[in-house]
């Protein structure tokens, strides 16, 4: 696709924005189904976006631009495995990871050889046959991963905490910060803990330093080397450079090129999660997913939540200055849910040229962020409500109460129901005013204190209610974000499965650290060398 197609959309879609004025009070009140006209649910999720900044014709010009973006051919490619990452020249087909029934094709059998090695690891686990090098059954599991090979299970396993086995704990350490791994293993009994070097690539700094790590950490604990095989286990698609750090041949869970870090959950990534929560729970979780992954293939694009979601984040980035969203999950457990998520678009999205590296001349991925509500009405909520920008919101509600605390449930639910409804409303001039004269101002305290009482109202969200915080709903709401943010790539025709911006990165940490040992080049910027004597002194 070249720029034309998508400029043209763009302007088209401003035009149609400068014609009309927006107010969704109206829009509520010329359209009394208006709720019902713009919303839709799949796979245990409803999708309410009737709070949009939307008209019939609005959904209906986005819904146009999808066949200039040739949407349906992306996600055919995207489903059977054509290279769709350009760059890399790979397919991206973590939708093969959840595949349900018998294998058909050789990514599946290969799918479902990893899932047999992964159920009858945690059964040994599980059941005690598993033990360390003095014997004892493992008790406690410490993930070592970072970015995706630590984000997705960890997000999972707290979001699933009541299905966690009460045997066996599980940890997680990402950091290169060695205060990540010192003060988890200061609880920890190294006989009966078990790491997972969990890394596609194995050569992260990060994983492979907490790694070496913790393998001087259990032989200092009486482990003999002949024996460390016992307490270490790997995922990763470089299965040589994980024998070579010293994991054995059968203790390696596979991992490969065509799934992406960020998509990798599923894969045996998630063997944290099966080993907390049981292989049944992990295996739910896959199942969700693939029943969303079925919408997104099969449903119209005007049902099509994956699809309707990223459309509406389009019109604002595109037409409406938005250049952040925020994502609110009503639900405690779902506290690491936006960091997950901020990996997952925002290394995807965060890109300046299209698939075929031509410069973008309209604005690209967008900043996501967000806390667990309540707690976030309570910090940046108000940035929402009175802030300058417009930001659009995702509030996440979970139907079923999440603990035996049924009147909170209640509350929380309340707290969120209340919170896009008083992004929608605001607060007129009048209204404040009427409301300071009503609890006895005087017309100098009126006067003074109603601009500060305005909110401006007509604040755009979507609100997602999710039947259960079980394993199924989780799955399916996590492959509806994947596919909302493969759909907004295709929009832009960019390439959302490679990440060559943190390369850079990489390669710049290892000559600042031969510099911290040796010379400071004299072609380095004055600061970085002066900091780094700074820090040196
Ligand atoms: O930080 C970039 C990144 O490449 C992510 O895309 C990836 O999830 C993470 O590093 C970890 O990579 P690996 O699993 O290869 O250690």
């Amino acid at each position: 696709m070249d720029a034309l197609p998508l400029s043209a959309a763009i302007a088209h879609l401003k035009q149609h924005k400068d014609q009309h004025t927006w107010s969704l009070r109206e829009l509520f009140t010329q359209n009394p189904d208006r709720a019902n006209t713009f919303s839709t649910s799949a796979a245990g999720i409803y999708l309410d976006y009737s709070k949009n900044l939307l008209r019939e014709d609005t959904l209906s010009l986005l819904l146009d631009y999808t066949d200039t973006a040739a949407l349906k051919d992306a996600i055919q490619a995207l489903f059977s495995g054509a290279n769709i990452n350009n760059t890399e020249h790979r397919p991206a087909l973590h939708t093969a990871l959840r595949f349900q029934g018998a294998p058909e094709t050789e990514h599946e059998q290969a799918v479902a050889d990893c899932r047999a090695q992964m159920q009858q690891f945690v059964e040994r686990v599980h059941s005690g046959a598993w033990t360390g090098f003095t014997g004892k059954p493992i008790r406690h599991v410490v993930n070592i991963g970072i970015g995706g090979s630590d984000l997705g299970p960890r997000m999972v396993c707290e979001a699933l905490r009541p299905w966690h086995n009460p045997d066996i704990q599980v940890h997680f350490v990402a950091n290169i910060d060695g205060a990540d791994l010192s003060d988890t293993l200061a609880r920890l009994p190294a006989e009966e803990t078990l790491f997972i070097v969990a890394s596609k690539s194995f050569s992260t700094l990060e994983t492979r330093q907490n790694a070496l790590s913790a393998r001087q950490w259990v032989l200092d604990a009486g482990c003999a080397e002949s024996e460390l095989e016992k307490h270490f286990v790997a995922v990763s698609s470089n299965i040589v450079a994980a024998q070579d750090f010293g994991i054995a041949a059968q203790n390696i869970f596979p991992m490969w090129d065509w799934v992406g870090g960020r998509y990798s959950l599923w894969s045996a990534i998630g063997l944290p999660i099966a080993l907390a929560c049981g292989f049944d729970a992990y295996s739910e979780l896959l199942r969700g997913a693939n029943a969303m992954d079925t919408h997104f293939a099969e449903a119209p694009f005007e049902q099509n939540l994956p699809v309707l979601m990223a459309l509406i984040h389009f019109w604002y980035r595109q037409c409406w200055g938005a250049g952040s969203l925020a994502v609110l999950p009503y639900a405690q457990r779902l506290a690491k849910f936006p960091a997950w998520l901020q990996q997952l678009d925002m290394e995807s999205l965060g890109k300046s040229v299209d698939r075929e590296g031509q410069p973008l001349n309209y604005p690209s991925g967008s900043v996501i962020w967000g806390a667990e509500g309540s707690n976030g009405q309570h910090s940046f909520h108000q940035l929402l409500h009175q802030g300058t920008d417009m930001i659009p919101a995702d509030f996440v509600a979970i139907k079923q109460p999440t603990s035996e605390l049924t009147e909170q449930h209640r509350w929380l639910l309340s707290c969120c129901l209340s919170q896009s409804q008083a992004l929608l409303q605001g607060k007129s001039l009048a209204e404040a005013r009427k409301e300071l004269e009503a609890s006895g101002h005087t017309h100098k305290e009126v006067h003074h204190l109603a601009p500060h009482k305005v909110i401006p109202g007509n604040r755009p969200s979507n609100t997602l209610i999710v039947e259960k915080l079980d394993p199924y709903h989780l799955g399916s709401l996590l492959a509806l974000y994947e596919h909302k943010v493969f759909t907004f790539g295709t929009l832009l025709d960019i390439n959302p499965f490679d990440q060559w911006g943190v390369e850079l990165g990489k390669v710049l940490g290892n000559a600042v650290y031969d510099a911290i040992e040796g010379e400071i080049p004299s072609n380095w910027d004055g600061s970085t060398a002066n900091l780094l004597k700074l820090l040196l002194k």
